[in-house]
């Protein structure tokens, strides 16, 4: 049976706590020191999958100890160390393809230097993820007798692996598209590649809170470690997709009931997984990348699937495809 490999790390230091309660007793700059010096570890063995064709898969869960703002912070090299030795214990362990879960996915360049100290493939699985969320909105779109086309979508995080791919596929199909991230730089040369493919309009606003004022479609997906936007702070009647791990759209004392927020990018699987571990999710639910990461392992395409930022749209009608027939769908 083909096996697949992915590596998580904690969210937050509660992810710490939920391991052992008495980490809560330790002051946090002591278990952040300690969880430099943690190796990497098979956390658990992944039951059987199987697809809606019948075939069968399994895989196994490999923990690499560091929180976001370390893998954001601490050494690049460092970090590309512990994410490649948590990477060569899902090889020996059988893995055909391995998955680049949450952080571990972004630095420090995609996946691209973790595929090249491998012997097995690699994804970030950006590219189902960016396709699950662009399905859950459609669908939400439908359900209100709305089309792409009368709509202004904003996308926070708009140059990244995820949020380029949802840039590029928007493009054609909306009323307007404001893209949003800190560097200017990175927004000038993707709001002009997409503006040579299709002529529409593309604007640029590096300021979060105002590229979602006149937005019917909010897209978040940054990798900032904490939450960037209020549930209050958007059009009435929005519907808001936060495909942030950790979310970038915190709900504090009021709900907004006309606006219609969910979690993008999660996957419903077509049979019952046991992860030997709690992913966070309801029972039956796994992330995009993790998603994708079987779906490649079902198909035997043992290559490097979904590496940088510039990954060719091309790939979301396929991988969508290769979805629908493993019986896959989009999660709520
Ligand atoms: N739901 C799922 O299944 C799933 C699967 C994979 C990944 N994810 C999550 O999706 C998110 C994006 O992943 P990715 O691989 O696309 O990341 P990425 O390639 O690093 O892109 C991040 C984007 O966010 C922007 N950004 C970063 N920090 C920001 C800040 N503080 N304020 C505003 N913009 C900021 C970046 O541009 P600038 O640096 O120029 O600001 C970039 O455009 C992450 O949270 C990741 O954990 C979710």
């Amino acid at each position: 049976m083909d096996k697949f490999g992915f590596i998580v790390h904690p969210r937050s230091l509660e992810d710490i706590y939920a391991y052992n309660k008495l980490l809560r007793f330790l002051p946090p700059p002591i278990i952040k020191e300690v969880l430099k010096h943690v190796p990497a570890y098979k956390l658990s063995d992944i039951s059987t999958v199987r697809s809606a064709t019948g075939q069968e898969i399994t895989g196994c869960i490999i923990g690499c100890n560091l929180l976001p703002q370390q893998i954001l912070q601490l050494n690049p090299d460092f970090v590309l160390k512990k994410i490649i030795n948590a990477a060569k214990i899902a090889e020996r362990l059988g893995a055909k393809i391995v998955g680049l879960g949450a952080y571990t996915a972004i630095v420090p360049d995609k996946g691209y230097s973790v595929a090249k100290n491998l012997d097995i493939a690699v994804t970030t699985g950006s590219t189902y993820t960016a396709w699950l969320a662009l399905e859950g909105i459609s669908e939400c779109i439908q359900e209100r007798n709305l089309s792409w086309e009368q709509l202004n979508v904003a996308i926070i995080g708009a140059t990244g692996s995820i949020g380029s791919l949802c840039t590029k596929w928007l493009c054609p199909r909306v009323s307007k598209i404001i893209m949003s991230a800190r560097h200017i730089e990175k927004l000038e040369r993707l709001k002009n590649l997409v503006r040579e493919i299709h002529p529409r309009a593309v604007v640029i606003e590096q300021d979060a809170h105002k590229a979602i004022k006149e937005a019917d479609i909010v897209i978040t997906t940054t990798s900032a470690p904490e939450a960037l936007l209020d549930i209050n702070e958007f059009k009435p009647g929005a519907i808001v997709c936060d495909i942030a791990v950790p979310a970038n759209v915190q709900v504090r004392f009021k709900e907004r009931k006309d606006v219609k927020l969910f979690k993008g990018g999660l996957a419903k699987l077509p049979s019952e997984v046991n992860f030997g571990i709690s992913l966070g999710l309801p029972k039956g639910l796994v992330y995009g990348c993790i998603a994708e990461t079987m779906l490649l392992t079902f198909e035997g395409r043992f290559e490097n699937y979904s590496l940088g930022d510039d990954i060719d749209p091309a790939k979301l009608e396929e991988i969508a495809a290769i979805g629908r027939r493993h019986g896959f769908g989009v999660g709520w």
